[in-house]
């Protein structure tokens, strides 16, 4: 079976390429001529260049590719942007590309069985406030970031297609190996920092990477269809028990530092506008602030499991475990 996975070279592209080479899938890796490809040294892995930005020449392309290899079975559609230089590359990549990807394929004429689209918690949107509740995917979705609403957009964009075969994964917070972002949390409390936003507890929902990898294998060659699914490990958190934990297997013994929402104001603006000149868009910046002074992130994924027979293998602990070795061999700790 074909199958195309985008945002190959990610953090989370790269686990889902391992994954589908498991599954003795066909694996055609969409990168761009920048891409870093250091993860993605398979000798199975076939790579296709992909410009999103103009609709006609990729279903060219797409055409060529189908009289070549035969029609596409699968795609993953995972490429998107979580953090940006101008926020309007939000609405650009994650919808306007996402649609110019979908029109090309169903234009070029390949008979999907499957189309997963990585979207985000963020498009849900947080749930009752100082509450652990979790999200159900029944609540109107209120998403608020302009992260957040551009995959929704994407979401909305594929539920009116007719007939088309989608599943819309919605990971929270993913963590692993390989990952610069969630890595800061890890650096901080390396450097014996527990570092929290106002007195607000968090309730959050995670994933390790491998077994969100594992799930998107799973939606993609399941009997799922037209579905929308949070994916999570489906366990309860907060922001102290992620630091605790982290904390505790690393061994530290940590000064606990309690910013007040003003500062991370100052510290996201100066962060955003740091990127700006050195054109490296920052994971702190004003749109996330929108998101963490929401007090319930986490999400009910149990349809997920119940539909797919899905089974997560890793605890938290276990993910952070190997999360922690990996940092420590790479000398990223
Ligand atoms: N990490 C999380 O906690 C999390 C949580 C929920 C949802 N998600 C979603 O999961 C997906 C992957 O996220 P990630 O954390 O793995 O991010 P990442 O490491 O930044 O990877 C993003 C991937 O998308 C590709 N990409 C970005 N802009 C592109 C463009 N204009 N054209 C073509 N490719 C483009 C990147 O290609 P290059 O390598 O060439 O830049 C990269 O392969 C995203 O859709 C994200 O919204 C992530």
């Amino acid at each position: 079976m074909n199958i195309l996975i985008t945002g190959a070279s990610g953090f989370i592209g790269g686990f889902i390429v391992e994954k589908a080479l498991e599954e003795g899938l066909k694996v055609f890796a969409a990168v761009r001529k920048t891409s870093n490809l250091k993860y993605l040294k398979d000798p199975r892995i076939n790579f296709i260049e992909i410009d999103f930005s103009n609709c006609e020449k990729l279903a060219e392309q797409l055409k060529t590719f189908k009289e070549k290899n035969g029609s596409l079975d699968y795609v993953i559609h995972n490429a998107g942007v979580t953090k940006v230089l101008s926020d309007k590359d939000y609405n650009k990549v994650n919808f306007e590309y996402s649609k110019n990807l979908v029109e090309a394929i169903i234009n070029s004429g390949h008979k999907l069985t499957k189309f997963v689209f990585i979207s985000s918690l963020a498009a849900s949107g947080p749930g009752q406030h100082n509450t652990d509740t979790p999200i159900s995917l029944l609540d109107p979705p209120m998403p608020v970031t302009e992260y957040g609403r551009s995959k929704l957009k994407t979401e909305e964009y594929l539920k009116g297609l007719t007939n088309f075969p989608y599943v819309i994964m919605r990971p929270p917070a993913v963590f692993g190996p390989r990952d610069a972002d969630m890595f800061s949390f890890f650096k901080l409390i390396s450097n014996k920092l527990e570092v929290y936003i106002g007195d607000n507890l968090q309730y959050l929902s995670f994933i390790y990477v491998k077994d969100l990898a594992s799930a998107v294998i799973r939606a993609t060659t399941s009997q799922v269809q037209q579905k929308t699914y949070f994916i999570s490990d489906n366990q309860k958190y907060t922001n102290v028990i992620f630091s605790e934990r982290i904390k505790f297997l690393m061994d530290k013994k940590t000064f606990v530092i309690k910013l007040p929402m003003f500062l991370v104001n100052i510290v996201a603006f100066l962060s955003e506008n740091a990127g700006k000149l050195t054109k490296k868009p920052s994971p702190l910046n004003i749109d996330k602030i929108n998101e963490l002074k929401c007090s319930n992130w986490l999400c009910d994924a149990s349809s997920f499991y119940t539909d797919t027979d899905f089974k997560a293998q890793y605890s938290l602990d276990k993910g952070i475990e190997e999360t922690i070795k990996w940092y420590k061999n790479e000398k990223w700790l």
